[in-house]
Order: C-alpha cells, then structure tokens, then sequence
C-alpha cells in the first residue's frame, strides 16, 4: 500500500519537506509500514527554481483542486496564514476526509479547535507538530509521554530570532537596532520582523501549547503579549551586574481562577533553565506531577527542524497512529477562564531614569512604601548633578496589580525623566 500525499506551499518548508520524504523513503516505510509518496503539489509560481524536480508531481494551480484530487489521501498544508487559502485548504481537506499535516501556528492558534472538531467528525487526523518549536517535538511529548502527568506550569524560548538577538546583546554590548540588521542580514530575521520582535510568533505557540497541556481551546486573544523592541543595552549591563540574562519567555500557568499567559521579554537568573538557552536555539519547560521538571531543547525552526516535525506527523499517520491534534477528543476542550497578568505574583526589576537631585531616592521608596512593595535591591552608578541617570531596583515578590501602580506613580514624579522600564523576574 503507498500513502499519497498532496504538499501545498513548497518554500523553506515544504522544499526541504519533499526533499526529505524522497531521501528519507526507507526510513519512513519501514517505521510507518507503508510507502508515502508525494502525488501532487503546489505554490503560486511554477516555474520558481526550489533546487525540486517538480517534474515528479502533478502541479496543480489551484490548491483545492489538489484537496480535491482522487491521488491525495493526505493533504500537507505548508502555506502559512492565519486564513485566506490556508485555512480554505485545512477545511476542504478535512471535510473531504483527508487527513491534515500542517506547520501553520498561526491558523491553529486562531481556529484549531474548529478544525479539530472537523478532523474528528469525519474521523481523520488533524496533525501540528510543526506549529511549534519546530525540532523539538514537544507537542508529541504533551500528549504522549507526559499524557498522565498533571501539569502546572508550560514555559519557553519559542522564538529563535529573539533568542538569537538577545543573545547577542548579551555577549557583544551592541544595540538591539544592531544586533536586529545582522540578523535579518544572516536570515534569522525576516525583513518586516513586527511578527517575532513583538512576541507574536510566540504567543501563537504559547497558546497552542498551553490548550494540550491544561485541555482547552486555544486563546490566542487572551496571552499577555510584548516583545524585545524595548531591551536596550543599559538593561543588558544591569541584567549582568544583577547575575541575571534577558530571555523573551512565554508562560502558561494554571491558577486557582484559570489559566494565565504571557510573552515578555523577562530578567531571569543565570542558575534557571532558559536562561542557559543561547541564540536561535528554542526551548520548552514543562512543569508537573508527578513528572516535576522536564527540559526539551531544540531547533525551533528553519526548513530542515520544521521539516522534520512535518515527517513525523506522516510517519504516524501513515502507521495508522494519528492522534488527535490537541490529545483529548474535540468536545472534551474547556474554554477556560482567563486570568489575567494583573494577577501574577513575583519579583520585578524596574529601571528609571532619573534626575540626579538630593531627595529623589527618597521619594521614590516612599512610592514603594505607600504600595506595599519592598525593594530587594538598588542600584545607582555615577552621579550627574541634574542629569537624567538609571537607578534600578529589583523588588520582593509583589503582585503585577500593584507594580503597575508603581510605576504610574513613578512616572508622574516630577523628577523621573521618561517612563520607567519594568520587566518581570522568571525564576523556577
Ligand atoms: N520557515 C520556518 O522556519 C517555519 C518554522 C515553523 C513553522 N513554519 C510555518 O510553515 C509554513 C510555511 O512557512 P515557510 O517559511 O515555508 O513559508 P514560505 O517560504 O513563505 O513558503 C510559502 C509557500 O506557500 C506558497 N503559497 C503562497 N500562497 C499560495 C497560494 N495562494 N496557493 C498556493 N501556494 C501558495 C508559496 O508559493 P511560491 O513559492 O510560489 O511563492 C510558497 O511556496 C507557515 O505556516 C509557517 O508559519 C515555518
């Protein structure tokens, strides 16, 4: 028997995904028990030079009449988008009874539940490990090895280009506008970067990962999200002398009212996990009973980490093991409350320049008095009598309610220069 399958969008992943399929063929038959061989695809522009021999394959222009096609059993959906022609491929290909392989985090953060509720009506296989974190099959993990685990706690590095970036902030000194030209000069970064410099890429993942592992639906709307456009280099040498790293983290947590969480660039301490995670390099951290930490580390993306996911959600459902996108049956997925960020409870470092003058460090404490927030430690370098100079504080655990309030206070001092930076301290 030879599964077929249909491979829609053939850029940096679906190119290396036929090549792989083709030099992988052995492998991927005998641990799926059957042959897969790709009948048809298609792109927008047939005569683009992918390094292919499309010659193989059937071209077809219009995606869905290859949905359509009687050669596709498996339609791999490579394309991207939240919608438009994705997400019309990922709904004809599952109401045709097809099963769908898809790398698009952004289509499953937004309508995964719909589309698994239609996977399972018509009883196929709606498959994503290529959504998130690429190379590293966390999403298997959840819903497979960790499956009787209770989990508390899923937190990550989901996005390679922050990653690479802060890094390089970290061990060079250079600015983040610096470290960002190079990184779109070496490919690590995208032209228009808004998408992983603001945290989006990552709180599409985030909230994939937090809807298997807490069985809900995904809330793509409901994670807390910023990016790393405001880390500047004196945070970085603050971060350093305070024994900390910058990392862009998401956080799913599980509270008594629901589940809250946030993508933020975040001070973590050298001893933690993530902070250990280098360059585009991603990471995952699952916290839970009775399993307590497990660490997953990997490449995130790129064609052959991507490609990879991609395969092994073919060679499971070519073994006839496709199991359900989001690990328990559609119905079963909670919409579960949202709690928000204003709740969290931990330490912060807040950075605010201001001018040099007797008496500010004095007003500023009393903010934190009248707040309830105890400092845990100040800095302050050089003196420049009624010049704008950093000081910076780290805080006790406190609620983010009541830092946010700080920080309005801090602002409206008259002797405070420009609004006060505040990032939050991710310790385990
Ligand atoms: N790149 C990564 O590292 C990475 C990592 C994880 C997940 N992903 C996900 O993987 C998916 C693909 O990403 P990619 O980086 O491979 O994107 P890409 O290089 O931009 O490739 C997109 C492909 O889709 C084709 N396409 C666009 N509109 C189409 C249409 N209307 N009909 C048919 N084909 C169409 C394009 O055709 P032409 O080539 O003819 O223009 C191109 O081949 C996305 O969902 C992305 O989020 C990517």
């Amino acid at each position: 028997m030879t599964m077929r399958l249909g491979v829609i969008g053939l850029g940096v992943v679906g190119s290396e995904t036929l090549r792989t399929l083709k030099d992988h063929a052995d492998i991927i038959e005998a641990r799926s028990g059957q042959a897969v061989q790709v009948t048809e695809v298609s792109a927008r522009d047939k005569l683009k030079d992918r390094g292919i021999n499309l010659r193989d394959y059937v071209w077809r222009d219009d995606p869905l009449s290859l949905v359509a096609s009687d050669d596709v059993d498996v339609v791999v959906e490579l394309v991207g988008g939240e919608g438009g022609v994705a997400l019309q491929i990922a709904e004809a290909a599952l109401a045709a009874g097809k099963h769908l392989v898809t790398a698009n985090k952004a289509m499953i953060s937004r309508h995964g539940a719909t589309l698994a509720s239609l996977a399972e009506n018509h009883n196929v296989t709606l498959a994503f490990e290529a959504a998130v974190a690429g190379g590293i099959p966390v999403l298997k993990a959840l819903k497979e090895g960790l499956a009787g685990n209770r989990i508390n706690r899923v937190s990550g590095i989901l996005n390679g280009t922050c990653n690479y970036i802060v890094t390089e902030m970290f061990e060079t000194g250079r600015s983040f506008a610096d470290v960002l030209k190079e990184a779109q000069e070496m490919g690590y970064a995208e032209a228009d970067p808004a998408f992983d410099i603001d945290g989006v890429d990552a709180a599409q993942k985030l909230s994939i990962l937090a809807a298997i592992a807490f069985g809900g639906t995904p809330h793509f709307e409901s994670v807390d999200t910023s990016g790393i456009r405001h880390v500047s280099d004196l945070d970085i040498r603050f971060a350093k002398e305070l024994g900390y790293q910058i990392r862009l983290i998401g956080v799913a947590e599980k509270t008594p009212e629901g589940l809250m969480q946030r993508v933020s660039a975040c001070m973590t301490p050298k001893s933690h996990p993530l902070a250990r995670v280098d360059g585009v390099t991603n990471a995952v951290l699952i916290e839970g009973l009775p399993v307590g930490q497990s660490l997953l580390v990997g490449p995130g993306a790129g064609g052959g980490a991507t490609a990879s996911a991609v395969m092994g959600d073919i060679v499971d459902i070519a073994g006839g093991r496709g199991a359900r996108g989001f690990g328990g049956a559609a119905s079963t997925l909670k919409e579960l409350s949202v709690t928000p960020v204003s709740a969290r409870s931990g330490s912060y470092y807040i950075r605010v320049m201001v001018i040099d003058r007797p008496g500010v460090i004095a007003a500023m404490a009393d903010v934190f008095g009248r707040n309830g927030v105890s400092i845990e430690s100040l800095l302050q370098h050089g003196r420049q009598p009624e010049e704008a100079v950093p000081v910076v504080m780290t805080t006790h655990d406190t609620n983010e309610g009541t830092i946010r309030n700080v920080v309005t206070e801090l602002s409206a001092l008259a002797t405070v220069a420009e609004p006060p930076i505040l990032m939050r301290i991710e310790s385990i």
